[in-house]
């Protein structure tokens, strides 16, 4: 658990969770078990993405996956332990038990069926199956887009916002989660794995119904900015308070890793 956890990545859920309560001008560390669980789902959900069943990547944040560095049950169960653990995180020391739970519901309907599990069920058929524009953007909100999303609404819940709030911030999070996950595909097939820390050339290899392969790259490009200008239409009416999640919608696109 320490392992994948612990290893160098990007930590995006975490700061989209601090960012946003502090959109709010609310104190981040009001978000930081709300922040903590998001990268634990997040990391379980990358370990069980690598497995030999799924996508099998042997690299992940520059080092062997986890399944390779230890084997593939305790791969399993390190990410079983980690997504349990987020539950535990958010609810054994709240502060207020209401906003907690709400925190759960919301992270639980994002990683479970209907969001992230749902979206990389999806993505797995799709390799057999195939699947047009319509459905290659479904996947992305599930897969990606929905623990994006959970990641500013639990900033915004720990900030107490007001539902207009919230749903301010859950548009801005499925702009970004949608442009983060056409970047991935992106650096699939633009990037290095000396900078991306994992594989690439990947998605073409197992036939993935990805961005670059429906759109070409140019086209992806630009429907990601877009997206990241969306995004930041919705959180204009924050003011001041909301220039780092602005700031931070431009890194996605701008990112090289
Ligand atoms: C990779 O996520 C998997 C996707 C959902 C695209 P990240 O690119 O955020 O991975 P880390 O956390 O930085 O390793
Ligand atoms: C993964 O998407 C989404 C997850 C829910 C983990 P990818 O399969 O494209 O992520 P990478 O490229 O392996 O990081
Ligand atoms: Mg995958
Ligand atoms: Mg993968
Ligand atoms: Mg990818």
């Amino acid at each position: 658990m320490r392992y994948s956890l612990l290893a160098p990545g990007k930590r995006l859920r975490p700061i989209l969770c601090l960012l946003s309560a502090e959109a709010l001008e609310c104190s981040p560390s009001m978000a930081i078990n709300n922040a903590a669980a998001l990268e634990m789902i997040h990391c379980y959900s990358l370990i069980h993405d690598d497995l030999p069943a799924m996508d099998d990547d042997d690299l992940r944040r520059g080092r062997p996956t986890c399944h390779i560095q230890f084997d593939e049950a305790m791969a399993i169960l390190a990410g079983d332990a980690l997504q349990a653990l987020a539950f535990e995180i958010i609810l054994a020391d709240a502060i207020n038990p209401t906003t907690a739970a709400m925190s759960c519901l919301v992270l639980a309907k994002a990683a479970g069926a209907e969001g992230m599990v749902g979206g990389q069920v999806d993505d797995l058929q799709a390799e057999k199956n195939g699947g047009d524009a319509t459905f290659l953007h479904a996947i992305h909100a599930r897969k990606t887009g929905a623990l994006i999303r959970a990641s500013v609404v639990l900033g915004g819940i720990a900030a107490n916002a007001s539902p207009e709030q919230l749903e301010k911030l859950a548009n801005y999070g499925d702009c970004v989660g949608i442009a983060f996950q056409i970047v991935d595909d992106l650096l699939d097939v633009e990037g290095s794995s000396e900078n991306t820390g994992k594989r690439t050339g990947k998605d073409h290899q197992r036939g993935k119904l990805t961005f670059p392969g429906i759109y070409g790259v140019q086209a992806s490009r630009e429907r990601a900015e877009q997206f990241v200008e969306q995004a930041i239409s919705n959180v204009e009416a924050f003011g001041p308070a909301a220039r780092p999640l602005k700031q931070l919608a431009h890194y996605i696109t701008a990112r090289s890793h």
